[in-house]
């Protein structure tokens, strides 16, 4: 039986889960609206993989005995100036999230609620790879500048990602 506490942290993770899949679908329209459509798959796949994210707190909530809180997902930020800025966004949202897991953990610990420790640790691991993956492409843009021929490349390269199995 889930404790109170850990109870209300988890169904604030399910929601910022959500907000995270809503945000990386605002960043998905802003490349469509720039023609960078493989930026704009990459982030688009981020969204859903969000909204994956999201299920595994609400399922494990639900096989938990626990109650599903919703709550009201906020707006996410739209009219980026730039994919540096974006990218940016990203890894600074990755960095919240990895926060707020290990806030759980700790409250997991604190509780001796071993169950939802294990759960968690999936997503520690998940966020070492998420925080990764925003710094690599935050760097390569860095990299490329100013060069246009440069960016379609990475925009070529990251419209090849699929979806996880
Ligand atoms: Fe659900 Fe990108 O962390």
């Amino acid at each position: 039986m889930l404790k109170e506490t850990i109870q209300k942290m988890l169904n604030q993770q399910l929601n910022a889960e959500l907000y995270s899949s809503y945000e990386y679908l605002a960043m998905s329209a802003y490349f469509e609206s720039e023609n960078l459509s493989g930026f704009s798959n990459w982030m688009g796949i981020q969204s859903r993989e969000e909204y994956g994210h999201a299920m595994k707190f609400y399922n494990y909530l639900l096989e938990a005995r626990g109650t599903i809180n919703f709550s009201q997902i906020d707006a996410p930020k739209v009219g980026w100036k730039s994919v540096e800025g974006v990218f940016q966004d990203t890894f600074k949202h990755e960095q919240k999230v990895t926060e707020s897991i290990y806030k759980l953990v700790d409250q997991a610990i604190t509780e001796k609620d071993h169950a939802t420790n294990i759960f968690l640790q999936w997503f520690v691991t998940e966020q070492v790879e998420e925080e990764s993956n925003a710094m690599k492409i935050l760097d390569r843009i860095k990299l490329i500048g100013d060069n246009k021929s440069g960016l379609l490349l990475l925009d070529h390269e990251l419209g090849r990602r699929a979806a996880a199995k």
